[in-house]
């Protein structure tokens, strides 16, 4: 059976984790494929908040095989500390997930690298959620990382201290004040060690070519945004691995031939955290509206999201870098009440206007050219169902298909698994 994907089109925290639990009870496996600690997906179910940031989305349901796949990038600390918060809530993961022995480890000096480095670049710092994600994706393509599956082998240890001497080399070459006691750092990275081979490890590209043969559903669950790619997204301020479609083929071992479905998902409006380009960015009282009503808080640092109107050019690119075969359109409900929206459908480049995201999208080179369109008040939380919606919501999310030309298939109206309205069946 072939894999669906389901990926941020923007710069993450489309809400991915809330349609992969709304989705998860169609799937018999889901799966990650990239990215780490860094992301932070939140679920809202009987009255109740969950946030996960490696173990994927379907862990909460019975029945489900959850993944992590080889192109995920696991802090055993941090998921160990997300074990204990499933453990309080009797989730009974031992048999339900499961580990690529593939997936590379974040060691604590990792993230003292990515401290380190991002200390030493002053204003041109990346924003970086500091979890050691660049520093761990670089060992990885620089053949050094150490694997999960390398903790199941007698030598890892001095493999470890091997590498974790060369980073402390590594920080003091940077020269920039960091404090930290590596041995209480590695004392808890041991215990936590001891927890992960607790779990499943797998040879997971083998187990899911099987379940494929088996006939087994497979969702592939994005983490971060696809303007975040490493390659696709506004480099250098992205993350360090592929969060597009070819990301899942790569993090997890399956064939392009074998994608099926591609879910993109997006927000009505759009946010970023972290630094970098951001051209529909608003710093008046509309974006400060958006911020405020669309709680828009990192889930992982909780740092303030910057918030800005739709942008269309940049949404139509990660169309196109992902193959999106169906568009589920996130958080309509915090428009409501704004007499005018915004669209950005194209950029004056330059002083010429394009249609497409050209290389550099800095404010020096790129503006947004807007359609206006009527805004909506009602408040949309309460609605369930498609007949509900009012005619200037439809009329946006129908401007948005027309220039997008795929079918916005689901729109959710709250982050509560309840609040999620099937617009269109495909
Ligand atoms: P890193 O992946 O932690 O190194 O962060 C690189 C950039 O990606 C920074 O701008 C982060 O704010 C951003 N970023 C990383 N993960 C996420 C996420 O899950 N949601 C939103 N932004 C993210």
């Amino acid at each position: 059976m072939a894999v669906d994907l389901l990926l941020g089109l923007q710069w993450g925290d489309e809400g991915k984790g809330k349609i992969v639990d709304v989705f998860t009870s169609k799937y018999d496996i889901i799966a990650r494929f990239q990215g780490g600690p860094n992301a932070g997906h939140t679920l809202v179910f009987n009255g109740r908040k969950h946030v996960l940031h490696t173990i994927p989305s379907g862990i909460f349901h019975d029945n489900t095989i959850n993944l992590v796949g080889n192109g995920v990038v696991i802090d055993p600390v941090i998921f160990k500390k997300e074990l204990d918060k499933l453990d309080e809530q009797n989730v009974d993961y031992k048999k339900s997930l499961c580990i690529s022995r593939k997936a590379h480890i974040i060691l604590p000096t990792h993230r003292l690298l990515d401290a380190a480095s991002e200390a030493s670049k002053g204003k041109a710092k990346i924003g970086s959620t500091l979890k050691g994600i660049g520093p761990t994706y670089m060992d990885k393509t620089g053949r050094n990382g150490i694997r999960v599956g390398d903790i199941e082998m007698a030598d890892w240890k001095k493999k470890y201290r091997a590498l974790a001497d060369k980073h402390e080399a590594m920080i003091s070459f940077y020269n920039v004040d960091i404090e930290y006691n590596l041995n209480e750092l590695e004392s808890e990275f041991f215990k936590a060690i001891d927890t992960l081979k607790s779990l499943q490890f797998i040879d997971s590209e083998d187990y899911i070519h099987k379940a494929q043969v088996e006939g087994k559903s497979i969702l592939a669950e994005g983490a971060q945004g696809s303007l975040l790619d490493i390659d696709f997204g506004t480099y250098p301020y992205v993350t360090s691995s592929n969060t597009t479609a070819a990301g899942a083929c790569t993090g997890l071992g399956v064939a392009p031939s074998k994608i099926g479905d591609v879910f993109g998902i997006f927000k009505a409006y759009t946010t970023r955290v972290g630094s970098g380009p951001f051209p529909t960015e608003l710093f008046d009282e509309d974006g400060e509206t958006m911020g405020r009503v669309g709680h828009e808080f990192g889930a992982t640092t909780g740092r303030p999201r910057r918030c800005g109107w739709l942008d269309l050019v940049a949404l139509r690119y990660a169309c196109q870098v992902n193959g999106v075969t169906q568009l589920i359109m996130m958080k309509g409900d915090v428009l409501s009440g704004f007499e005018r929206l915004k669209v950005c459908t194209a950029y004056d480049y330059k002083g010429k206007t394009i249609s497409h995201l050209p290389y550099n999208i800095e404010s020096e080179n790129v503006k947004p050219i807007y359609t206006e369109l009527k805004g909506w008040s009602a408040d949309l939380t309460e609605m369930t169902k498609a007949s509900e919606l009012p005619q200037e919501f439809n009329d946006y999310v129908t401007f948005l298909e027309n220039e997008l030309e795929i079918p916005i298939t689901i729109v959710s109206v709250g982050p509560d698994r309840k609040q999620t309205i099937i617009r269109k069946e495909v």
